[in-house]
């Protein structure tokens, strides 16, 4: 009953009735109201796919054709939709009924029947979405950094001070006092290193008097391969670092310390952020 299969090379489809019924009473809803605000109808459109159209169908989007004509049930597109694809859910928020993938797997077995396609017109002219570079180009991040003055010496001895007692005031909030030496020194060991000080440091720091020890202890713990696992941690958060590879196909990455060893190395030998990223792109 595939009668419109021949289609694909362009030439007009011709449905039967069966087909466009099917079209009108269970595929179209179910389209119209799960997918098309996100893949057609309003001006953004998501993943580069129409869902609109039947071009836009088979032409799918950035991952390439929605529906395997020939294969039907490894659709992209159920694949999406039934949550096999953990990644890509479709729609992303919330699971359909499974009344509603049932009958977009018949559709797409049907041969995509879509007999009004030239009928559903978008509200307005179609803008593809995507990152807008010359916005991008305004962002803070890619401008040169503007020379401030800094603020009166009545504020603080040292210039960060000065703007953060500035702002402060303004909100007529003080602060509170110097922390001694005992609590500043484990403050620095848990921003630096993650762990508190060995009594004996404690000690040691306590009977120092000498004028530099707080910049000799902050350099000391620059130094300590602690530095690097303990900042590394960021990095590896933000790559989503894990062992294994999550979900219900939880296999273990056997070789993956590499990188985690890789990052804490590079927290340690002071790697510049732009020389880490190059390093990335290269490793890819
Ligand atoms: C709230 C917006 C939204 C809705 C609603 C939505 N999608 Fe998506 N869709 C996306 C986004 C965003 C992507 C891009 C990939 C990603 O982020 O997962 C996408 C990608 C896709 C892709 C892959 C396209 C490609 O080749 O890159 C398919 C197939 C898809 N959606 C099908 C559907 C279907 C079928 C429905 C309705 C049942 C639906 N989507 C509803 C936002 C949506």
């Amino acid at each position: 009953m595939l009668v419109g299969m021949s289609c694909l090379s362009g030439t007009p489809r011709s449905y039967t009735d069966e087909q466009i019924a099917f079209w009108e009473d269970e595929a179209f809803p179910v389209l119209e109201e799960n997918c098309w605000k996100c893949h057609g109808i309003s001006k953004k459109i998501r993943g580069g796919l129409i869902l609109t159209t039947l071009e836009g169908v088979l032409k799918g989007g950035e991952f390439g054709p929605s529906v395997d004509l020939k294969n039907p049930e490894a659709s992209l597109l159920l694949k999406m939709t039934s949550h096999q694809d953990k990644d890509h859910e479709m729609p992303p928020d919330g699971k359909m009924s499974d009344e509603d993938i049932a009958v977009l797997a018949k559709w797409i077995e049907m041969g995509v029947p879509f007999p009004n396609a030239d009928e559903v017109e978008p509200e307005g002219e179609i803008v593809h979405h995507g990152p807008d570079y010359e916005k991008a180009k305004s962002h803070w991040g890619f401008r040169k950094p503007d020379q401030v003055a800094i603020p009166d010496e009545k504020l603080g001895a040292h210039p960060i001070d000065r703007f953060i007692n500035k702002r402060l005031k303004a909100a007529e909030v003080s602060t509170n006092g110097r922390a001694g030496d005992q609590v500043l020194l484990r403050r620095v060991y848990y921003d630096l290193i993650g762990l508190p000080p060995r009594p004996a440091e404690v000690q040691e720091y306590l009977a120092d008097q000498s004028p530099e020890k707080f910049t000799n202890l902050i350099e000391r713990l620059l130094k300590s391969p602690h530095y690097g696992e303990k900042w590394g941690r960021h990095w590896l958060d933000l790559v989503r670092y894990a062992e294994t590879n999550g979900y219900e196909r939880d296999g273990n990455k056997p070789q993956i310390w590499r990188y985690r060893d890789y990052v804490i190395n590079s927290f340690n030998q002071n790697k510049p952020y732009d020389r880490m990223v190059l390093e990335h792109i290269a490793g890819r």
